[in-house]
């Protein structure tokens, strides 16, 4: 069940709801790597069923060590990673880390691990994804144009951290606010942003 909890901005279109799991359900494949991201994999499963969301591919901004990149790689046919490998600024560990990942993770076949930061990305991928995670550098500038774009090319995009940085939240709200996407928020393990496009979800 969803219920609504905030109201956005007086000018905005959309509201924030809490997001309530139905059902929770360890995914298959898992790794046992440091990650502040556990406890979400519980919850993914049923965020596609509740959503409707297609099972085909889905793309990641922010793998780090590679957890929720491979709970996700649960669920899709294809799953892209981007991540620059170096850490950020709200990182513990910061170094250059691509070949050592990519080999930890070369035994998941449908992971494709990509070397870059998502502004060269972007604007070379003109690609449709079913699902989308966000979970980069939590300043608001970084995650509103990465995260704009995540929601504008998928079905359903997901923010980590709400709860953890407010201008995370921020961010997801303001895009919701330019795209008319359904938002919801799931407070635990640092929080959960969802955003699900109208053509799945009409605004009522
Ligand atoms: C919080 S970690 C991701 C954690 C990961 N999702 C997990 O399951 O543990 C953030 C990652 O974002 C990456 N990152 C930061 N800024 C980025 C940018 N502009 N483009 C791509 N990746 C970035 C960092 O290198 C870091 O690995």
């Amino acid at each position: 069940m969803i219920k609504e909890i905030v109201k956005g901005k007086p000018s905005s279109r959309t509201e924030m709801l809490i997001y309530e799991p139905v059902s929770k359900k360890r995914p298959e494949k898992m790794i046992n790597i440091f990650s502040a991201w556990r406890g979400l994999e519980i919850i993914i499963e049923d965020i596609l069923v509740q959503f409707n969301i297609g099972r085909e591919s889905c793309i990641e901004f922010g793998v780090e060590f590679g957890y929720s990149t491979v709970v996700l790689s649960n669920f899709f046919d294809k799953i892209i990673g981007i991540d620059t490998f170096e850490g950020d600024k709200h990182t513990f560990y910061r170094g250059g880390h691509f070949d050592k990942t990519k080999a930890r993770l070369s035994i998941y076949e449908n992971i494709t691990l990509i070397k870059s930061d998502y502004q060269n990305w972007i604007p070379n991928d003109t690609n449709h994804y079913d699902f989308a995670h966000v979970d980069i550098v939590h300043d608001y500038k970084e995650t509103y144009e990465c995260g704009l774009w995540a929601a504008q090319n998928s079905d359903c995009a997901i923010f980590h951290d709400t709860e953890s940085f407010p201008e995370v939240k921020r961010a997801v709200i303001d895009i919701a606010n330019a795209t008319g996407y359904r938002m919801f928020n799931y407070p635990f393990h640092f929080g959960l942003g969802i955003l699900v496009n109208p053509n799945i979800m009409p605004l009522d």
